[in-house]
């Protein structure tokens, strides 16, 4: 039996486990089981690494940085952000973690554009928000060559309030909110961005997946902005941890 699992705490529902309980069940991988593993603080962590037959693990908060001390590799990606979302075990007992936020991000605006007709090298993007999610986008817009502002509720050099948002929208043609707001059940709320300034040369790509439709994408669809949701981010990183513990 190969073994995967969540790290986390608390852990109500997870995407993963149903993604990956259902991937195993559709393609007949009859060999493997994805578990829960509740972990309330990190020094638990070695004694779960030694589990018999663990291959893989997804890591989510509030371990995405905690869990770094107790690896002997870590990707470039990963180590750029700070932050690990998938560790691999090696039959050697070899740790290694990754940062699949980062290639489900990439990969999900490199599609997006494509359809769009629209080269990155000609555009500038606002990320709203600066915790782990934010990170990892800036890594992958950096990578992508975008260049780009953090926008925070608090001043810091080099990032914009949402105050500022009015005098500088028109340079920045990609936004992205990398912010809670608008998640379920608090579904009429939208990140404090000027929304009457968009026009159709906005892309407007929200990391929220749940509902389908935020309030920041409606809002942005209104103005004739592009909108994209969180989804195929989410699906994206999932078969990226895959291809990473099978590789
Ligand atoms: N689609 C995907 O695959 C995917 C992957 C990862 C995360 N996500 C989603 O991305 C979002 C962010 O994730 P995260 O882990 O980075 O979350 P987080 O750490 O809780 O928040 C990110 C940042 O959002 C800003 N923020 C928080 N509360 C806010 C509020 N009430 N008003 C305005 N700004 C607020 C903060 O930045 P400032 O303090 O600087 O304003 C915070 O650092 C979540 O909704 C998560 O579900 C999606």
């Amino acid at each position: 039996m190969n073994r995967y699992g969540l790290i986390g705490f608390p852990l109500t529902h997870s995407f993963s486990q149903r993604y990956f309980s259902e991937k195993f069940a559709r393609e007949g991988i009859a060999d493997s089981q994805y578990d829960l593993f509740e972990l309330p603080d990190i020094s638990a962590l070695p004694e779960l690494l030694e589990l018999p037959d663990l291959r893989g693990l997804n890591v989510t908060i509030p371990h995405k940085q905690a869990v770094l001390p107790f690896l002997d590799r870590v990707d470039t990606s990963a180590e750029k952000i700070g932050a690990v979302n998938v560790i691999k075990l090696d039959a050697d007992g070899s740790r290694t973690g990754y940062n699949s936020d980062y290639y489900g991000f990439r990969q999900s605006l490199t599609d997006w554009l494509l359809t769009l007709e629209r080269s990155p090298s000609d555009l500038q993007a606002l990320v709203l928000g600066t915790g782990g999610a934010s990170k990892a986008v800036t890594v992958a817009l950096a990578d992508m060559g975008i260049r780009f502002k953090f926008v925070s509720r608090t001043k810091r050099e080099d990032t914009l309030t949402y105050n500022e948002l009015p005098d500088v929208l028109a340079d920045y043609s990609l936004i992205i909110n990398g912010s809670p707001i608008g998640t379920y059940p608090r579904i009429d709320e939208a990140p404090r961005i000027p929304y009457q300034q968009l026009t159709h040369r906005h892309l407007l790509y929200d990391l929220v997946y749940n509902p389908a439709e935020t309030q920041f994408m409606k809002l942005g669809r209104e103005r004739e902005a592009a909108v994209h949701n969180g989804l195929r981010m989410l699906e994206l990183q999932a078969e990226k941890a895959w291809e990473i513990w099978q590789s």
